[in-house]
């Protein structure tokens, strides 16, 4: 018998080959990574203002060059990931269209403030680990594309990842006031990061096809706990604790046990409503309405070469 093009498509999935752009692949699988790596790209976009904020307020030139080249990577991660996109048939236009008019989802953490320096710290720590977590895997994602885009992005998010953690060490070391605002700004990240790897997979509706599809290869929930696990003790190093009272070790399990998720605000986030949602994407709105003269100057200037080459 001959095998149907689905068929085919899954037979290279189970034996680990790469789908490229152009096999042919299940409309919803297109539109599945469509979905997934356009939003990936548009949280890297919009989490650059958060640590942008805090630049000109750097404690020392060396901790600004690092945020400088850190703010500068999420520029890069999202370009890539903007590239990779439109492999699958989708215009930048369009995916930037989708983020400006509130259509496309992007991760949920962006919405909070960084309040304090310390907060910077807590961001690399906590955010970029979270990212790590879940981006590792997507290294060996199916679509050829997304996971060659991600080997440079978690090399460059674990740079990310250590200059927080070294940052926050040396708060820990400092002042009275300086380990009061490091254990703030844990206290602060610490649960909106848990949020980040999304619903629980009971409540995750795209998960079952995702694994099927080896776009994840871990479901939420997993990714979730190995988080939590490695955390629980990194937080040691810093002498400080994470605000989360029924955090404790579970013999049984071999993982950290931890309190519930307060998931009424992980969709109020997720649906618009979190503390600096408007605040980011006017951000992002700004920034493309005050480039318009430089995009139609470009595209005058390009306009014009070709008119002089073909003359
Ligand atoms: N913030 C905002 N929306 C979220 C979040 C979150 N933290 N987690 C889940 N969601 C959304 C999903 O996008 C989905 O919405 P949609 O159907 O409108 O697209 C809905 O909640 C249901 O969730 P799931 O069924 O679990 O969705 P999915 O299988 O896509 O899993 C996940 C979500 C884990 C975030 C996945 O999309 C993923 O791995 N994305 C790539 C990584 C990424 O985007 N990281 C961004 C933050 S890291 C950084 O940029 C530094």
């Amino acid at each position: 018998a001959t095998l149907t093009l689905e068929e085919v498509f899954q037979d290279k999935i189970d034996n680990e080959i790469r789908i490229e752009p152009k096999d042919w692949m299940p409309e919803a699988y297109r539109q599945t990574l469509i979905r997934q790596i356009s939003q990936h790209a548009h949280s890297e976009i919009i989490g650059m203002l958060p640590e942008g904020n805090w630049i000109t307020r750097a404690p020392s030139l060396k901790r600004k060059a690092i945020l400088l080249a850190k703010v500068q990577d999420e520029a890069g991660h999202g370009l890539y990931l903007y590239a990779a996109a439109e492999t699958l048939g989708i215009s930048r236009d369009e995916m930037y269209d989708q983020l400006h008019s509130g259509k496309a989802k992007y991760s949920s953490i962006f919405n909070y403030p960084t309040l304090t320096w310390a907060d910077i710290g807590a961001v690399g720590w906590l955010v970029d680990g979270a990212a790590i977590m879940n981006q590792v895997p997507l290294c060996r994602n199916s679509y050829g594309p997304y996971a060659r885009a991600m080997v440079r992005v978690c090399k460059e998010e674990s740079f990310h990842q250590r200059q927080g953690f070294e940052s926050l060490l040396v708060l820990s070391k400092g002042s009275p006031a300086q380990k009061r605002m490091l254990q703030e700004a844990i206290n602060r990240w610490w649960w909106p990061s848990v949020m980040m790897f999304g619903p629980s997979d009971d409540a995750s509706p795209h998960s079952a096809q995702s694994m099927k599809w080896k776009i994840k290869r871990f479901s939420n929930d997993e990714l979730r706990q190995k988080f939590v696990d490695i955390c629980a003790e990194q937080v040691k190093i810093l002498g400080c604790t994470l605000p989360d009272p029924d955090l404790k070790w579970n013999e049984a399990t071999g993982h950290y046990d931890f309190g519930e998720i307060n998931w009424k605000e992980f969709w109020e986030v997720v649906s618009g409503n979190g503390p600096c949602n408007k605040q980011r994407l006017d951000a992002r709105r700004n920034a493309w309405d005050e480039g318009q003269w430089v995009r139609d100057a470009a595209s005058a200037h390009a306009a014009k070469r070709k008119q002089r080459m073909a003359t």
